[in-house]
């Protein structure tokens, strides 16, 4: 995909590298991010920052994986300037490569991480204190050799678990990446259907 030279949406401007997406091209679980922030945007690479340094202990501690074995992408691959929120346009823009990494990767498990991408992913306008706590499923997605879809364990994004200062939302969401290691071995909890 031409998405290195992309310039789909105003974002393309300011960044200095596209964040395309790094890990396991094959793995099982997938995780979504939000969108670069300063030092993935110098670095080129997703959760390289303060946020991904949680979200690689998290995923040792409850899921026993470490960030090469799984594949870490973002719904929007440039940094939005200052750390702003994605605008819907350049959410709209960037969706294809996204479509595209979710086809090629094929996992069985998503694990989105905030509110943007559970939004886009789920098909859903709710916070994602409302959308974390469930698992839903999309079906509608078919891998080039699988018949199957992937499960979407939505939690909060690790910035936010940092500015809380842990507590009951770090709780949480080591309770959400139990419930993707769940999900991941298919025997699965209470499903919610999206
Ligand atoms: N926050 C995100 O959502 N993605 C990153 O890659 C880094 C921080």
């Amino acid at each position: 995909m031409e998405v290195r030279s992309c310039s789909r949406c105003p974002l393309y401007s300011t960044r200095t590298k596209v964040v395309f997406g790094v890990g396991d091209p094959t793995a099982d679980l997938m995780i979504v991010g939000e969108g670069p922030g300063r030092e993935e945007d110098l670095a080129g690479e997703p959760f390289v920052g303060r946020s991904g340094k949680l979200l690689d202990e998290l995923l040792l501690e409850e899921v026993q994986l470490r960030r090469q074995q799984c594949y870490i992408a973002n719904v929007v691959k440039c940094r939005p300037p200052g750390n702003r929120d994605p605008k819907p346009d350049e959410v709209e823009s960037c969706r294809p490569y996204l479509e595209e990494q979710l086809r090629l990767v094929n996992p069985r498990v998503v694990l989105t991480l905030g509110r943007f991408a559970a939004q886009l992913l789920i098909g859903s306008k709710e916070g994602v204190k409302k959308l974390r706590g469930h698992i839903y499923q999309r079906s509608d997605h078919l891998g080039q050799n699988s018949d199957r879809g992937f499960w979407i364990v939505p939690t909060y994004h690790p910035s936010a678990v940092l500015r809380a200062g842990g507590g009951v939302m770090l709780a949480e969401m080591r309770a959400d990446l139990v419930r993707a290691k769940e999900a991941l071995s298919s025997s699965f909890p209470s499903q919610r259907l999206a």
